[in-house]
């Protein structure tokens, strides 16, 4: 037969014939140390109860978090974040559980630090775990958000946090300023070693549902978005990030991830700093949900869009699709 393409110097395909060669080509990779597994911890022994939302993730005591989070180790996982669900009678306005020193937090960071001591450990800092009306600050008798008075908390929070060991702390309520005064804070109780994580531009999303659910957060009135950014703005997002790196972040974060790709990117091109990404409950929700109705293979998926939100510049990912992703990156 006689084709019209003789001669063709250019055959991209060259380069995708083989698994070895594809693999040789590849211009990004996802390994495990890419990866954060984010842990929902309650009370007691022996627990693990479903998150209706969430298939496959659970809420989990401290004794069984430390077997799971000592298998993902092993693996090749450095790093876990923990989330606390308080249980309802230690929830007040004034969010005082959020810096009890022998609250559930507390206990678990010392004990995983004890049990694991090479392994990475995060918490998250924001009030709305601890609060009543399931705000991640203070809120004043017009249900106006308190911006200082809940930097005071959040200082505290992380204070309390550093005393047990955490590597790092992740503010996650978007207040301004809070980078600065955490970092002054830790500086001056002599925990110049322990780093921030900051959530910089972290989105007023309606992606965060299933973590609330987890949590057993039921926002009381009001929504996020006088301090949780407005999904249509980029400029803001860069803004925020270069604020929070001035004040002293060690890692910067964009949430949630995938819907903000272009938030990554352009975040890559203003900093040097290290870049996370949370790839939320609801991102892996809406992938579990097609899985489950068979329209779609959710490992493949998750290993796919963890792929997608490193090659737009991510260097971690918090990711509640951790086991999938695994045993994708072990295929
Ligand atoms: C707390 C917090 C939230 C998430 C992480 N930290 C919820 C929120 O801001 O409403 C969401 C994570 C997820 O959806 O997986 N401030």
């Amino acid at each position: 037969m006689n084709h019209t393409l003789t001669s063709l110097p250019v055959r991209l395909r060259r380069n995708r014939k083989t698994k070895s060669i594809r693999r040789l080509l590849q211009e990004t990779t996802l390994s495990p140390a890419d990866l954060i597994a984010p842990f929902f911890l309650i009370e007691g022994s022996n627990k693990k109860i479903p998150i209706d939302r969430m298939p496959g993730i659970e809420r989990i005591s401290l004794d069984v978090l430390l077997k799971e989070a000592s298998w993902l180790h092993e693996r090749g996982v450095q790093s876990i974040c923990l989330f606390p669900v308080i249980n309802p009678s230690l929830k007040t306005n004034e969010a005082e559980e959020a810096w009890n020193a022998n609250g559930l937090l507390a206990c678990a960071i010392k004990t995983l630090k004890r049990e694991l001591p090479d392994l990475c450990i995060m918490a998250d800092v924001a009030l709305d775990p601890f609060t009543l009306h399931g705000h991640d600050g203070l809120v004043n008798e017009n249900g106006e958000i308190l911006n200082d008075e809940t930097v005071d908390c959040l200082v505290r929070m992380s204070l309390m946090q550093a005393n047990a060991g955490v590597d790092f702390v992740a503010p996650s309520d978007m207040m301004d300023g809070r980078v600065a005064a955490i970092r002054r804070a830790l500086d001056q109780q002599g925990y110049e070693h322990t780093g921030i994580l900051a959530y910089s531009a972290k989105y007023a999303s309606a992606l965060y549902a299933p973590f609330r659910e987890a949590l057993n957060v039921q926002l009381q009135f009001g929504d996020k978005k006088t301090y949780q950014m407005d999904p249509a703005n980029v400029r803001e997002a860069l803004l925020e990030a270069e604020l929070d790196e001035q004040e002293g972040a060690d890692i910067l974060m964009v949430k949630p991830a995938t819907l903000y790709l272009d938030v990554i990117a352009k975040l890559r091109q203003q900093t040097k700093k290290t870049i996370a990404a949370y790839h939320v409950s609801g991102e892996y929700a809406m992938v579990m949900a097609a899985h489950e109705l068979g329209y779609l293979h959710a490992p493949s998926v998750f290993y796919e869009t963890l792929l997608s939100i490193k090659r737009a510049g991510a260097d971690l990912i918090f990711t509640y699709a951790i086991k999938q992703a695994l045993t994708e990156i072990e295929r």
